[in-house]
């Protein structure tokens, strides 16, 4: 099965591996980072494969309106369906490949986010400059991405090693629950082709694009292998 093809269809499993304590913290470390822009409520946000909404409701949640968009079908729908039950109002959950030009005018958003989406798409350099133009002038990117092209069975073994391996094995539990019909699911081509660059390098292409580098980092919690970045447009 093509990993497109897996998100498309089976991309809502992902709730599993975010119960791992190791996402949770690059999702904190995220918002941390969404927080310090300090933006006013009723800031328009894009939030660019946004899944069932993991950053999309806790954005909206700091008062800001929220645009979603996954070329997921069935994490959009859980995403909407979550919505409709919190009776929320300022989340439009809706169809967009990154891959593709934005449906968005020039200068629509204060702030694009994307948590551990664009090492996935295939036109990255093409969907930065999207972001970047359908930012207004000042307007802001939050974005994560996986950085390291250690394996998870090498990063496993080194976290082992330090914490013991039945701590180990089990801090992993719910990581390894995804990981397995993943695994199985997709061609291991697919997944070795991701976009995996270390801080720097996502600078690099934000820069190339057009963007300030306000700030890149690797998170560091036990090096899980994840790139942050803060980048502004100009004024
Ligand atoms: C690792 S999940 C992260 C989802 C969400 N941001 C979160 O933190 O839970 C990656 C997401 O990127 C989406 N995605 C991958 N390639 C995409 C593309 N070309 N256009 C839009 N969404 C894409 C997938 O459907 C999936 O929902």
């Amino acid at each position: 099965m093509a990993e497109e093809f897996w998100w498309k269809k089976a991309g809502f499993f992902y709730f599993l591996a975010r119960k791992s304590h190791f996402v949770r913290y690059v999702h904190e470390a995220f918002l941390k980072r969404v927080d310090e822009l300090a933006l006013p409520k009723g800031s328009k946000v894009l939030d660019a494969g946004c899944g069932d909404g993991n950053v999309t409701f806790p954005l909206e949640r700091r008062g800001y309106e929220v645009t979603a968009i996954d070329f997921g079908d069935a994490v959009l729908a859980e995403g909407e369906k979550a919505r409709k039950r919190l009776g929320i109002k300022n989340i439009v959950f809706e169809f967009g490949d990154l891959n593709n030009p934005l449906k968005y005018a020039d200068a629509s958003f204060d702030l694009v986010t994307s948590l551990h989406v664009l090492m996935k798409v295939k036109n990255c350099d093409f969907a930065i400059r999207e972001f970047f133009r359908v930012l207004r002038p000042g307007g802001h990117c939050v974005l994560s991405i996986t950085s390291s092209h250690e394996t998870f069975s090498h990063w496993l073994w080194r976290y082992c090693k330090r914490n013991g391996m039945l701590r180990g094995l089990w801090d992993v539990r719910w990581l390894i629950a995804w990981g397995i019909p993943y695994v199985l699911m997709t061609k291991k081509s697919e997944r070795r082709d991701e976009w995996r660059w270390p801080p720097e390098e996502l600078g690099r292409h934000f820069a190339a694009a057009g963007f300030t580098v306000l700030l890149t980092e690797e998170v560091p919690y036990q090096h899980v292998g994840c790139a942050l970045g803060v980048f502004k447009k100009p004024e």
